[in-house]
């Protein structure tokens, strides 16, 4: 199988191509402003937003498969055009798409969401994780779309937050709920998408819901870190405008996939 990661020098994309040159796979990772730096991969540099270089690229690579990650946190324009337009290069070439989304896009509520529950975002970020999917969705009816959360592992910024907040130097905040995963995890479960023809929407996460402060406790415990100077607070005395809870519901993605989505409280035991 031939795979192009857009994105290979992100978090995610680069364990994906890890995996996928591992597994035997002809596979090109893209990078912008990094490097993909993969044994057996090869970068290309690509600017999604430029949508004749999107095109060019893909239809010089031929892929099977294009796994899309790219993302800048508060840029509409990658975030959003970016994502329809690997979305349209992928269909010229009858590509298969596995397109990453996130839990950003839901505004936050007590009970779990499914699968299949409208976007209904509260911020830039989650509104252009939601145009992105309608992008994708309209562009390619078969693609998958992954809706993920906290992603963690060896380098995750996340984990980085985590650290810095328990030297007193970032905080934490106490009601925001996340269910987190392993990058590896997450990066198996593509590659088992991408052989597959599931279509649509899909969550996958962890199965525990933690907050960004359980989460720094779970990480000074699994590092031997001191707790007591962990710096905490509230999303909302913070003033800061980002959805609170968040549970996704991953038991589709569970009963459907061989890759099992450990927990975060097994994976910082
Ligand atoms: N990280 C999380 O906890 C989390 C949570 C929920 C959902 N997600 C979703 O998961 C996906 C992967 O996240 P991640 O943490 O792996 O992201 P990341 O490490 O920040 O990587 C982002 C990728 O996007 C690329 N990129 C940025 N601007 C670009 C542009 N103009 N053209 C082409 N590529 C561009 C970056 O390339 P360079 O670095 O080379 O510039 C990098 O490869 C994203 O779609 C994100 O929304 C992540």
């Amino acid at each position: 199988m031939r795979v192009l990661v857009v994105g290979g020098s992100g978090f995610l994309g680069r364990e994906v191509c890890r995996r996928a040159a591992g597994a035997g796979f002809s596979v090109v990772g893209t990078y912008h402003c990094g490097s993909v730096g993969v044994s057996g991969v090869v970068g290309r540099r690509l600017d999604v937003t430029d949508r004749a270089a999107v095109r060019a690229l893909v239809a010089e690579v031929r892929p099977d498969t294009v796994v899309a990650t790219p993302y800048r946190y508060d840029d509409w324009a990658v975030t959003a055009d970016g994502a329809a337009n690997v979305a349209l290069a992928a269909a010229e070439v009858g590509a298969r798409l596995v397109h990453l989304s996130s839990d950003a896009l839901h505004g936050g509520r007590p009970t779990p969401y499914a699968d299949d529950d409208p976007p209904s975002p509260v911020n830039a970020y989650g509104a252009a994780k939601a145009a992105a999917e309608t992008a994708v969705r309209a562009i390619d009816p078969g693609a998958a779309l992954v809706r993920t959360s906290l992603i963690l592992g060896e380098g995750s910024k996340q984990i980085e937050l985590c650290r810095e907040a328990l030297a007193g130097r970032a905080v934490l905040f106490t009601d925001e709920f996340r269910c987190p995963i392993d990058v590896g995890d997450l990066a198996d479960a593509v590659l088992e998408l991408a052989s597959s023809s599931y279509a649509g929407l899909l969550n996958v996460a962890g199965p525990d819901a933690v907050s960004r402060a359980e989460l720094g406790l779970l990480v000074a415990e699994r590092f031997g870190l001191d707790a007591t100077g962990l710096k905490t607070t509230t999303a909302t005395a913070a003033g800061v405008v980002r959805p609170s809870d968040v549970r996704l519901d991953s038991s589709r993605a569970a009963g459907l996939l061989r890759t099992r989505l450990r927990g975060v409280r097994e994976l910082l035991a």
